[in-house]
């Protein structure tokens, strides 16, 4: 097939399939090039430096391939393309290498091909989720929320500390040496806006809680995943562990919700570890739904 006939019969698939889903973009003019009988993708490397502060969500050593797949069999198509890009990439990596991974992230709709990747030793560790505005979800508990201000800037760091050590054994979120510091550095800053951006929960004067939210333009970076204007982010949640299964996360996201919608915005997106027993559940009950699965094998080669 024309490549141009393979990404017309993608995107047409794609909309079929998640009206959320923004139009696919042509492929970019990076890495390789590699082709199939009724499919076409782009790989690439990337590696993110010591001390960069995507390095605590990510691999460090990431390669990635984007698809366009067509025709009636797109698990033979995905599984020749996936064949393609391993033979390249596996004299570039170190077997046992647990900081790099290869990464697909596909629509988490698109579901007919995944089972290439199953074959091949790849798992579903992270979902893009998004919320329509106007989804309610449970209240929560009565706890008191308010806005974090600097001084609560140890709290706030420690329990976005331990979102980071949960979500860590799930396979995408990596704690390094300095994880802490640049988050207390985020934060800091987060803490000294006009705008709020972060609350925390309170019972008995403890704090038990923190949710933080992104609105635009600092949310602008997730307008590639969705079909909707101006989405907002929720960048974190997480609840002090004896409080966890008491209503203080649905109590902080429904608080997060309700700035949100009152902005006008009309979706919400997040991450989360699709194995995390406590998140992944939590967040389907409060109005979310899978919209990018991404699909890593790490270490590349054993
Ligand atoms: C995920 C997380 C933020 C959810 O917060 P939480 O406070 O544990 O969640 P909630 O208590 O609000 O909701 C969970 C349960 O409590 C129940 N609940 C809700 N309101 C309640 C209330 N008023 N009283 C009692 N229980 C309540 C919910 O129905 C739900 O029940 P279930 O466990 O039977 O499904 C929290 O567990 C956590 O910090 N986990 C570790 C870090 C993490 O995974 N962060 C998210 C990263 S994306």
């Amino acid at each position: 097939m024309e490549p141009s006939a393979i990404a017309a019969e993608h995107a047409a698939r794609l909309t079929a399939l998640d009206p959320l889903l923004p139009p696919p973009p042509p492929l970019a003019d990076v890495g390789v090039r590699l082709t199939a009988e009724s499919g076409e993708a782009v790989a690439w490397f990337q590696e993110t430096a010591p001390g960069m502060a995507s390095r605590t969500w990510e691999p460090a050593r990431r390669h990635n391939l984007e698809v366009r797949l067509a025709g009636e069999d797109r698990a033979a198509t995905l599984g020749d393309l996936l064949d393609q890009w391993a033979a390249r990439i596996m004299n570039a990596v170190t077997p046992g290498d647990l900081d790099a991974a290869a990464v697909v992230e596909l629509p988490s709709r698109d579901t007919a091909a995944v089972s290439a990747l199953v074959h091949r030793g790849f798992v579903p560790v992270s979902v893009v989720a998004v919320r329509k505005a106007g989804r309610v979800g449970p209240s929560g508990s009565d706890v008191r929320i308010r806005r974090a201000e600097p001084s609560d800037l140890d709290v706030a760091t420690a329990l976005n500390m331990t979102v980071v050590h949960y979500d860590a054994p799930f396979g995408k979120v990596t704690p390094r040496e300095d994880t802490e510091e640049g988050l207390r550095n985020q934060l800091s800053f987060l803490l000294g806006q006009d705008e709020p951006a972060v609350w925390l929960a309170e019972r008995d004067g403890r704090v038990v809680g923190i949710v933080h939210i992104q609105l635009p333009p600092v949310s602008n970076w997730t307008g590639r995943y969705v079909a909707a204007p101006s989405p907002a982010y929720l960048a974190c949640l997480g609840v002090a562990e004896d409080e966890r299964g008491g209503g203080v996360g649905a109590a902080l996201a429904a608080h997060a919700h309700g700035v949100i919608d009152a902005a006008g915005l009309p979706v919400t997106l997040l991450h989360h570890a699709l194995a995390n027993p406590r998140s992944t559940p939590f967040w389907y009950s409060l109005g979310y739904r899978p919209l990018w699965t991404m699909w890593l094998r790490r270490p590349v080669v054993r």
